[in-house]
């Protein structure tokens, strides 16, 4: 049976990779889209063959629907995720899950009251060189892990009326876009909460309301030390993606990971301290790299939670997951 798709928001993110990965997906249908902006919702619906509206109520009481992706900007999510729950439906909704965790965790609340489902967009954990660190950590082969440290920047300059650089509409500016993904990643390969965190925000090249840069130091649960370094005022042929995690036995260190594609590579080394050295001597242990797939992290989310749906099971962990990350944002936010 296939799963039937309509699309909120579909001139972004939506039109680039995840109507794609809907329409590569053998278990899915696209069967409507809906965009605020006219010419956008036409242009779309004829570019994939589908009704097109600029009202979603009017989309959802129109057409055939299993479940909704929303890629709206950040304000609108919560807001229609509730207009896509009344109506029925399931939903995947884009990062962050909203404003603050305050209405984020009310809405996965709602859907579980419904016995509906809802994810939320963060695609990097997909990432086959993630999901391999993810493994190294658990199976304790970097040791314990003490030390962690993400950078991911691009070049955001001034854009007139871009919802991003608005903190009504997008919430905060390079944390609330790309610091998240971090916090979600990081987290989900650790299999810890980040609990505190001190951190330095930028204003420094762009003129827009929101914080162009910022500096995130954390503590995890089990204590864990690490920072997050995000940017906007970087330029995009200078900004190398790392994921870098440190421990009692070795290394992961990922290069070119942070992103919309299954790319980069990752070097692991295991390389247990032995005896004390007063010498202090680097290893002369080679790493083992291994590289990205060049698989479709969009279209292995859409593979994901339609088999949540076809499975019928409640799973509400990823929704869960993206509370937990608001909340660390939340507390990045209210720091004096
Ligand atoms: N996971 C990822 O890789 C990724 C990448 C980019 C953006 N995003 C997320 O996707 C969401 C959208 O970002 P984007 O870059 O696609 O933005 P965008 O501005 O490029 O596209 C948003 C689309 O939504 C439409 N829109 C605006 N308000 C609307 C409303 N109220 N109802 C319906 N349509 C409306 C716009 O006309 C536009 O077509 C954000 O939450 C963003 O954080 C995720």
């Amino acid at each position: 049976m296939h799963i039937k798709w309509c699309v909120i928001g579909a001139g972004g993110i939506a039109d680039r990779r995840t109507i794609p990965a809907i329409l590569s997906d053998g278990g899915s249908r696209l069967t409507a889209l809906m965009d605020r902006n006219p010419e956008t919702a036409e242009r779309l619906g004829k570019k994939y063959s589908v009704s097109y509206f600029t009202d979603e109520r009017e989309m959802l009481e129109k057409s055939e629907c299993d479940a909704v992706y929303i890629g709206t900007p950040v304000k609108c999510h919560v807001e229609q995720a509730m207009i896509c729950l009344e109506h029925g439906k399931h939903v995947f909704i884009e990062k962050p899950i909203g404003m603050n965790s305050a209405e984020g965790e009310k809405l996965v609340n709602a859907f579980k009251n419904e016995g509906k489902q809802i994810t939320v967009g963060y695609m990097m954990k997909y990432h086959n060189l993630h999901v391999k660190a993810k493994k190294l950590v658990a199976d304790g082969k970097i040791g314990t892990v003490n030390d962690v440290r993400l950078q991911f920047s691009c070049w955001y300059p001034e854009i007139a009326g871009a919802w991003r650089q608005s903190k009504a509409l997008g919430g905060g500016g390079a944390v609330m876009d790309l610091g998240v993904h971090c916090i979600e990643l990081i987290e989900y390969i650790l299999d810890e909460k980040i609990t505190e965190t001190k951190s330095y925000l930028s204003h420094r090249v762009f003129s827009y309301e929101v914080e162009d840069g910022g500096v995130i130091a954390f503590r995890t649960e089990s204590g864990v030390l690490g920072h997050i370094d995000v940017n906007f005022n970087l330029p995009d042929k200078a900004s190398v993606s790392k994921m870098e995690l440190y421990g009692t036995e070795g290394y992961i260190n990922c290069f070119g990971t942070l992103g919309q594609e299954e790319k980069g590579r990752m070097l692991f080394l295991h390389s247990p301290q032995g005896e004390y050295s007063a010498k202090q001597e680097r290893t002369s242990d080679k790493p083992v790299t291994y590289y990205g797939n060049g698989g479709d992290l969009y279209l292995k989310q859409i593979k994901d939670f339609t088999k949540i749906l076809r499975s019928g099971k409640p799973d509400y962990y990823y929704a869960e997951r993206a509370v937990q990350v608001q909340k660390v944002v939340d507390g990045i936010y209210s720091e004096k």
